[in-house]
């Protein structure tokens, strides 16, 4: 079967990366997390104590920097900055609160763009973000763009984080979400929006083993 390239957008925590990898695994294609490479960004920038705002800094530094995966396993693909493992540090939450603004500049943008391109340029591949079936891959034969209640994101993340045996407030982790939703949809440069051509699918009160076949159903068609 040839193998395709697959565009998973939405907004924050609507199950995307887990839905993506699933994805990638039955078909045997690579996965590429282009959030994980913006919370890199953000990461470093935290790091290096820089204005999030300040666009040409950030850019100098992306310039000079490596981001990559590994996925022996794929359930638990790691990722490097520079060669160094940045898997867990990419998801604190002051990461996640200012990843929005980091992301949102031009040039950042077209840099990250033009690096996502590459790695997905054979196809066979499942991709998840914001913009990738608008502006990664537009040309994408399969476009999907998830969506779920802010309260049932909300609930999902609130569960990974007890698992993981972190204490969270319900409430701040639902403020949180829909700040980052608008933020990103909000932004000037390739905001969040649905492309014209992609399939919908409200995942509220569906499993992810549910989701996951249905998009399996859209390509056996
Ligand atoms: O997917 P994840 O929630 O890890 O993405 C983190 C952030 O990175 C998003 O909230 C968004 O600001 C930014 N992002 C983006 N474009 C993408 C993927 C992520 O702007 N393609």
């Amino acid at each position: 079967r040839r193998k395709i390239s697959i565009a998973i957008d939405g907004p924050a925590s609507a199950g995307k990366s887990t839905v993506a990898k699933l994805l990638a695994q039955k078909l045997n294609y690579i996965y590429v997390d282009t959030g994980a490479m913006y919370r890199v960004l953000t990461y470093a920038v935290l790091k290096a104590q820089l204005d999030p705002g300040d666009e040409n800094k950030i850019l100098s530094l992306l310039k000079k920097m490596t981001i990559s995966f590994t996925s022996e396993d794929l359930s638990q693909q790691r990722v490097w900055m520079n060669g160094e493992d940045v898997t867990e540090e990419i998801r604190a939450d002051v990461v996640t609160n200012n990843v929005s603004e980091v992301s949102a500049h031009k040039k950042i943008r077209e840099e990250m763009v033009a690096r996502q391109q590459a790695m997905g340029a054979d196809g066979g591949v499942v991709m998840d973000g914001r913009d990738i079936g608008t502006a990664v891959m537009p040309k994408a034969e399969l476009k999907i763009f998830l969506v779920a209640s802010v309260e049932e994101r909300a609930r999902r993340r609130y569960e990974e984080n007890i698992s993981k045996g972190m204490t969270v407030d319900f409430e701040t982790l639902k403020r949180e979400i829909a700040e980052r939703d608008y933020k990103d949809s909000h932004r000037k440069n390739s905001p969040l929006v649905q492309a014209a051509d992609a399939v919908k699918i409200d995942t509220t009160g569906m499993t992810i083993e549910e989701v996951v076949s249905e998009i399996e159903k859209i390509i056996e068609i």
